[in-house]
Formats: C-alpha cells, sequence, structure tokens
C-alpha cells in the first residue's frame, strides 16, 4: 500500500475533532454548546468502534490483507473520541463533582450502560502495542481484545437508552454491529458444524 496513505487516514481521523475545534472558534456550536461536542464524541466513538470490528469481515471477503495495518489506529481513535466524550461529561456538564457522577452512574442506566462501554476501552487501549501482544501471547490476547464487542453493544445500548423517542440511529448502529457478530458467529461455528457432521456420518451405522 502507496506509504503516504496511513498518515492521510490518520488526519482524516482528526477531522470530527477538527471540525469541533472550528465550530468552537467561530461560534458555531449554537445555544447549547456542551449537547453538541457530547453528541459528536458519542456518535465518532461508536462510529470508529464498529470501523474497527469491520475491519476483519472486510479484509476476508476482498482479500485486501493490508487493512490490518488500520485496525489498531481506528481502535485508538474509537477510545480517543471516547475519553473525549467521557470528559465532555466530566468536566464540561459535571464540572468534576464526583457525588453527582457517581449518583448519575448509579441512577441514570444509560450513564451506567455508557460508563461499563468506556471502562471495557481502557485495557485494550493499553493493550494495544505489539510488545502487549507479545507478552500476553496472541490468544489471550486475542480473547481479551474480543470485550470491543462487549463495549460496543454497551454503546449501541447507552444510545438507545437515552435517546427519547426517535429510535432509528441507534436501531441503525445496532442492526450494523449485529451484522458484524453474525459474521463472526458463522466464521466461529461454520467448521465445527462442519467437524461435527462428518463425525456423525463417519459414527452412522452403514445400511448396505
Ligand atoms: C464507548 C463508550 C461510549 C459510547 C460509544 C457512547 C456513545 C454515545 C452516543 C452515540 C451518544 C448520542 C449522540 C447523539 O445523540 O448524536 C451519546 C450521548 C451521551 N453520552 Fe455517551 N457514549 C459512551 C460513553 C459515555 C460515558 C462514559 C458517559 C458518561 C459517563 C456518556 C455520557 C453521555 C451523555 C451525557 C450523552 C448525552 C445524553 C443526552 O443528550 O441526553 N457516554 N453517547
Amino acid at each position: 500500500m502507496i506509504r503516504w496513505f496511513k498518515p492521510v487516514v490518520f488526519l482524516l481521523c482528526l477531522v470530527p475533532l477538527a471540525r469541533l475545534g472550528w465550530k468552537a472558534s467561530s461560534g458555531g456550536l449554537g445555544a447549547n454548546p456542551i449537547e453538541v461536542i457530547t453528541h459528536a464524541t458519542g456518535d465518532w466513538t461508536l462510529r470508529f468502534l464498529l470501523i474497527t470490528l469491520a475491519i476483519t469481515p472486510i479484509r476476508k471477503l476482498t482479500g485486501r490483507l493490508w487493512l490490518i495495518r488500520y485496525r489498531r489506529m481506528f481502535g485508538l481513535f474509537a477510545f480517543f473520541y471516547a475519553t473525549l466524550h467521557f470528559l465532555t461529561y466530566v468536566w464540561l456538564d459535571k464540572f468534576f463533582d464526583l457525588r453527582e457522577m457517581l449518583h448519575d452512574v448509579a441512577k441514570r442506566r444509560f450513564i451506567t450502560v455508557g460508563f461499563t462501554a468506556f471502562v471495557l476501552l481502557i485495557p485494550l487501549a493499553l493493550t494495544s502495542t505489539t510488545g502487549w501482544i507479545r507478552r500476553l501471547g496472541g490468544k489471550r490476547w486475542q480473547a481479551l481484545h474480543r470485550l470491543i464487542y462487549a463495549s460496543a453493544i454497551a454503546g449501541v445500548i447507552h444510545y438507545w437508552w437515552l435517546v427519547k423517542a426517535d429510535i432509528r440511529l441507534p436501531l441503525e448502529y445496532g442492526a450494523i454491529l449485529g451484522v458484524l457478530l453474525g459474521y463472526r458467529i458463522a466464521v466461529w461455528a461454520g467448521p465445527r458444524l462442519g467437524a461435527n457432521k462428518t463425525k456423525s456420518l463417519r459414527e452412522r451405522p452403514s445400511t448396505s
């Protein structure tokens, strides 16, 4: 793949942040800037989570093996936007009021599940380097990184629970996640079902 492509993709991933910065500096965030920032960072967290999860299926289905080099970058951008989203809540929305935040996490179910989605991403971001793959061993590292599915599911539920009436967007995100999860389950179950079928055919007593 062309060498300049990766830095270009990296810069493209920063466009949502640059847009927010531009709007903030030109007074374009409207009457409720905290809401605009919360929504934009929340949306991009979920989008980057889904993009990260889509890399492996797209790579396998299209044979574009080089895509793997982008998975870590997209995953880290998901964490980056999740951190900005969380900081918007902690800093701009709650002014570091720990009591109020704990109350929110305990009492508002969409915050509880959003918080869970964020916490699940922390070990993934911390162990995203090749050093950690070596230290944990490929199998254990892969098992740990399956947490990204749990985080994405929690992220979709978080969105679902926070919208008041129109659930179309969370439904769309949920459908995409369902397809990606379905693909993984099919890949996992396919060879096992095949092996069981062959085994039962071999064990079936011959009628001739
Ligand atoms: C992986 C973690 C998370 C994801 C994927 C996520 C995603 C989202 C999305 C998609 C939205 C709606 C954006 C829109 O309406 O356009 C949202 C809103 C929101 N999120 Fe999160 N979020 C996460 C974690 C958190 C955490 C940790 C908190 C706070 C503890 C939080 C607090 C909020 C709040 C306060 C809103 C706005 C609610 C409203 O408008 O009524 N989120 N989030």
